[in-house]
């Protein structure tokens, strides 16, 4: 049962008189950082446009050349992102067709290591078409999502929550623990003091969620916690998933966490619901996730191929996405600034800064013992085609394709963002 869009308890409108729901315990959150911009309050100025269109979602297939310069940029799909999970900087769910050719057209790769899974659309793909997948991402947020996209079945049922569950007629299991969710009573927790206005009570305003929406995410967060030794690591993943799902559709930002909206979208003010999300079941293989350092894990892992797809600009994940990293991980971290942003260094990636990109790569690659490897990497990245050759020829053979995208431009409001091609390296290891 989908249940997208269907209001929700007391989510909407003013809050009910004489409803006791939220109490506001000792102050939580700080108040300093940089200050509101005319459209936005965020530590990067200005709201981001970042849904880009993609005219060529099916575009051409990628021309692939063997260690020579590609004179044709073919169409491509563009730079855009696809919601099988949440919209997500960079993810390839528009590129699927052209990551994968090359890899699946290698008769030894049973096993592939996706290594900087993001959303885990590619390993979700690559499991779809049999291949047994090891993700693995440094956040909370991405391994839950590969968790929920390997791990957890297409119907789950949540058998360990036994009579708790009370299906109605025709009501699958799953969907009826989603409905229990949406029924949750709002309750004043970290969201709703850190990340609505009722923050402003600490000096801060935040205008991320409503303050309806807040107390409903800490209120089914909370509920997720209580069921969570009754749960499948898989059915854990997919709840979690589908309540990050319903923030993105009425957080009030522009599509990251850098900042929020000064004013209200509509969608915003709309009540957050969870949807059951219908998915089909993977052919059977034992899939792996890991939430660690790619490069560790690199080294470490035993696979036939590894697909790598790093940062490539200045933008870090664990900053962008701070907010659902936060819900995911089930962490109360203290925060600061206008946009109240926890601290994030520690998951800050070498491949967002263009000193260290380089020597990041080479180090990565250094620790390789997969007989193949699999770059997606964009031209408009800190690592420039060229080093990325030089470092991959002093390992082994290397071939590449690239295909035209969009190019992303988080100031450009969608106007003249031009075309970049995004590469596909294949390395193979001289043994
Ligand atoms: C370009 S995104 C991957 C997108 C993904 N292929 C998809 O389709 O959604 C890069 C990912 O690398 C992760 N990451 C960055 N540095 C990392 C590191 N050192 N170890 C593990 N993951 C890292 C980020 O959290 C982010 O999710």
């Amino acid at each position: 049962m989908l249940i997208e869009g269907k209001k929700v308890g007391t989510t909407t409108g003013a809050r009910p008189p004489g409803r006791a729901w939220f109490h506001l315990p000792a102050p939580e959150v700080g108040a300093s950082g940089c200050g509101p911009t005319p459209e936005s309050r965020g530590y990067l100025g200005k709201p981001e446009r970042w849904t880009l269109r993609c005219p060529t979602r099916n575009a051409d297939s990628a021309h692939h050349r063997v260690d020579a310069r590609p004179d044709v940029v073919t169409r491509g799909a563009g730079a855009s992102v696809h919601l099988m999970t949440i919209e997500y900087l960079g993810s390839k769910s528009q590129l699927l067709d052209f990551v994968l050719r090359p890899i699946l057209e290698q008769a030894d790769v049973h096993t592939v290591a996706d290594v900087f899974c993001g959303t885990a659309s590619v390993s979700r793909a690559l499991a779809e078409r049999g291949r047994r997948v090891i993700a693995n991402d440094h956040l909370h947020l991405c391994a839950t999502l590969a968790e929920a996209q390997l791990l957890g079945s297409a119907t789950p049922c949540f058998d360990g929550l036994g009579d708790v569950i009370a299906p109605r007629d025709g009501e699958s299991r799953y969907s009826a623990v989603v409905r229990q969710l949406n029924e949750a009573e709002p309750v004043a927790g970290f969201f709703y003091r850190t990340y609505s206005p009722a923050s402003s009570l600490n000096g801060a305003g935040r205008m991320y969620l409503t303050e309806d929406n807040a107390g409903k995410v800490d209120a089914m967060r909370l509920q997720i916690a209580d069921w969570e030794g009754a749960l499948t690591r898989g059915e854990r993943a997919i709840l979690l998933r589908d309540l990050v799902r319903a923030v993105t559709r009425v957080s009030n930002t522009a599509g990251t966490y850098g900042c929020y909206l000064k004013t209200w979208k509509p969608r915003a003010r709309q009540p957050i619901a969870l949807a059951a999300l219908p998915t089909s079941e993977l052919p059977r293989r034992s899939h792996e996730v890991h939430r660690s350092d790619a490069c560790e894990v690199a080294g470490a892992v035993e696979a036939d191929a590894l697909y790598l797809d790093p940062p490539y600009t200045k933008r870090q994940y664990a900053a962008y996405y701070h907010l659902l990293e936060t819900l995911v991980s089930g962490a109360h971290p203290p925060v600061t600034g206008s946009t109240g942003l926890p601290p994030w260094q520690e998951k800050s990636s070498d491949f967002c800064y263009s000193r260290r990109a380089p020597a990041a790569l080479r180090e990565l690659l250094d620790r390789v013992r997969t007989p193949h490897v699999f770059l997606s990497y964009s031209e408009d990245g800190h690592i420039p085609h060229e080093t990325i050759l030089t470092i991959m020829r002093g390992l082994g053979r290397v071939r590449w394709s690239e295909r035209a995208t969009r190019r992303y431009r988080s100031n450009s409001r969608g106007r003249d963002r031009g075309l970049v091609p995004e590469r596909l390296y294949h390395l193979v290891l001289q043994t």
